[in-house]
């Protein structure tokens, strides 16, 4: 979901920042920049005693006249240069291949795309829009297959204003549509699930695959886990409280051990319209961000998206969505047990215990970091009992402490404040309403949190925080370091027990260090990156990440435009060695873009991207948008296409 201000006020709108253009570089390089503004002492102060602070704590800073040219980065790529235009950009020796994009078959059964007759039978055979997540599923499941393999696609949301002509330009173009157009916003909604190959080095879609499928705001799924047939749950059209229609604002994800994947809702609240305020549970509608200034039209068009016509509807919505890309017969399923929030990904760990552990965020200025730990073991030979893993375990959410040291507590009524007199009648409504439980336990509020990503190699854990415009300077604290904080952070939590497969995901503590602290040096306050960092390698609101199978990062951004003038992108750094927290500019994205679901396949030698909303800048219109990327045809408008980066000899990404 797009830029720095969408989560507050909303989403599937055109940003009110500014994008001017690229500045031009003059600055000195970043290691001067930090040399200048810090001392090691003041650094470590400012960030938390004991913090290994990107790239400082292990090595110490350098001394003036050390500057290294090439920097110790283990990457060995040519770094791009900063860009904001209506192309995308990557390194030297690498080139990009669409691989599909809204509008594009899903099977050789599908309509071909008319942009000028849409229709919800055409958008329910064809990729849907603003593609985020992506898992890759190498075929044969359970192999390393890089070359064969299910996409697994979110697609989060929809953008009228560039899918239709006519409309107003902006946020407004979202509340104009249609009944017949929001029916077909609901099809280009949820996810798509394709067959891919390499074929002569190039990346296609299986037209004739049966894994085909799409997802949609209306496809049925089940509610399970502790909260399933809940009262708050139950609606006029499913009095069981366990069936529900569709998934919605689906935007990152995660692959599961058994090889399904968890999808998750994130802003719902946009959809839903009516006036929460008089309604019975406007309290918690509030905690939620359900107002009575519905984002979309939807409201109008379907009594079930109207709060004071059908009430817990919206209790519906919020989940982790667990489906098997194996099986296109199957039911989704939205696991309650791993709570109800504006969920980011879900990112998991086998732990020594056996016990599987999901790493999640709450994607709002001032909401939380959670993971959820599976009572159950994993058991690699038996499939069917690992899909019923997801329905009994234990959320926990964050609190991060000024010494270095984190806190999981656990969310379980009855313990603790949560019970009936604090108005939790049940395992279930602490599920529904988690973000009020968390209150409760006096979590930690973060700067949005985006991936939470265990590193496969280190064991560590990286907490991907965009920004917070709204931190005031008396909220501020160690693992929140900035007031007005416009272009974000990255936090290392260190399980206990050691590094790698010795790290204990399933402790109820663990200790944490700043990564990075974004934005331009010398512009921006308190920004912290390795000193060898160039004067392209900086960043502005790390979004999503991955890792290589080195244990190298990727960092996706979302928002750097508004915030710092240049194109999202994906730039990638070491974890560890002297090149921790080096950043270098990889791939940047056209005008307007976010870069989502970064994911590269087991043989590290293809980087899946998903451009996300090209051309949501302000004043971009169908008629007039600021790129048509990919096609850059004038009969067509910008579409969201998930694309593959691919070294032309053939090599590992950034190598
Ligand atoms: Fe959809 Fe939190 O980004
Ligand atoms: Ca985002
Ligand atoms: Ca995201």
């Amino acid at each position: 979901m797009g830029e720095i201000d969408r989560e507050a006020d909303v989403f599937g709108r055109i940003d009110d920042g500014e994008n001017v253009g690229v500045n031009p570089s003059t600055e000195p390089t970043i290691g001067e920049v930090i040399e200048r503004r810090l001392s090691r002492r003041a650094a470590l102060r400012a960030l938390g005693a004991g913090a290994a602070v990107a790239g400082l704590g292990s090595t110490g800073l350098l001394g003036a006249g050390e500057a290294l040219a090439a920097g110790p980065s283990s990457f060995a790529f040519k770094e791009i240069a900063h860009t904001l235009d209506e192309r995308d950009h990557v390194p030297e020796g690498y080139e990009t291949q669409v691989v599909i994009r809204w509008g594009d078959r899903i099977s050789t059964d599908s309509p071909a795309f008319d942009v000028s007759r849409q229709s919800v039978a055409a958008q329910e055979m064809q990729f849907g829009y603003n593609n985020d997540f992506l898992g890759y599923l190498p075929l044969p499941i359970g192999s390393s297959n890089s070359e064969n393999g299910l996409l697994f696609v979110n697609h989060e949301y929809t953008i009228a204003g560039l899918m239709w002509p006519g409309l107003p330009a902006g946020s407004d173009a979202a509340l104009a549509t249609s009944k017949g157009q929001t029916e077909i916003e609901l099809a280009a909604h949820g996810a798509s699930v394709v067959e891919v190959r390499k074929t002569g080095g190039k990346w296609q879609v299986v037209g004739n695959s049966k894994y085909n499928r799409r997802i949609t705001g209306t496809t049925p799924m089940t509610l399970t886990g502790p909260a399933a047939g809940h009262a708050r749950l139950k609606t006029g059209a499913d009095a069981t409280g366990t069936k529900v229609l569709g998934m919605l604002n689906n935007c990152a994800g995660g692959v599961t051990p058994w090889g399904t994947v968890v999808t998750a809702e994130e802003n719902f609240n946009g959809y839903f319209g009516g006036d929460a305020a008089s309604t019975p549970d406007a309290a918690m509608h509030k905690r939620y961000g359900i107002t009575s200034k519905a984002w979309y039209s939807w409201s109008r068009h379907h009594a079930r998206f109207d709060v004071t016509k059908e009430p817990n509807e919206v209790n519906r919505f919020g989940w982790m969505v667990e489906i098997d890309p194996h099986d296109p017969a199957s039911t989704p399923m939205k696991r309650t047990a791993l709570g109800r929030f504006k969920h980011e990904g879900a990112h998991a760990v086998v732990d020594k215990s056996g016990q599987v552990v999901f790493y999640m965020g709450d994607d709002e200025r001032g909401d939380y970091v959670y993971k959820f730990v599976t009572s159950g073991k994993y058991d690699p030979g038996n499939r069917a009992a690992n899909l019923r893993l997801l329905d009994s375990g234990t959320l926990h959410v964050a609190q991060f402490k000024d010494d270095g040291k984190l806190a999981w507590l656990p969310l379980v009524h009855g313990q603790g404040p949560l019970t009936e007199a604090n108005g939790f009648k049940d395992q279930g409504e602490v599920l529904i309403y988690a973000r009020k439980a968390a209150d409760l336990l006096k979590a930690t509020p973060m700067d949005r949190p985006e991936d939470v990503e265990p590193n496969p190699v280190t064991g560590s854990v990286f907490v991907i925080l965009t920004n917070n415009s709204r931190r005031t300077a008396d909220k501020v604290d160690k693992a929140n370091p900035r007031a007005d904080n416009r272009h974000g952070h990255i936090i290392e939590i260190v399980p206990p027990g050691g590094s790698g497969k010795n790290a204990d995901h399933v402790a109820p503590d663990a200790t944490w260090n700043m990564f990075l602290v974004a934005g331009k040096p010398g512009i921006d306050a308190g920004t912290v990156y390795h000193r060898a960092t160039s004067e392209n390698g900086w960043l502005s609101c790390p979004d999503n990440c991955a890792f290589d199978s080195k244990g190298r990062m990727l960092i996706a951004t979302d928002g750097a435009p508004s915030a710092a003038q240049v194109a999202d992108g994906v730039y990638l750094a070491d974890v560890r060695g002297p090149g921790r927290a080096l950043t270098r500019l990889f791939y940047q994205a056209p005008t307007g873009a976010e870069v989502c679901g970064p994911c590269l396949t087991p043989d590290d030698k293809t980087l899946f991207l998903a451009i996300q909303h090209p051309a949501e800048d302000k004043g971009s219109t169908f008629e007039k948008p600021s790129t048509r990327w990919p096609d850059f045809n004038a009969e067509l408008p910008p579409r969201p296409s998930v694309i593959a980066v691919v070294k032309k000899d053939g090599g590992v990404i950034g190598s």
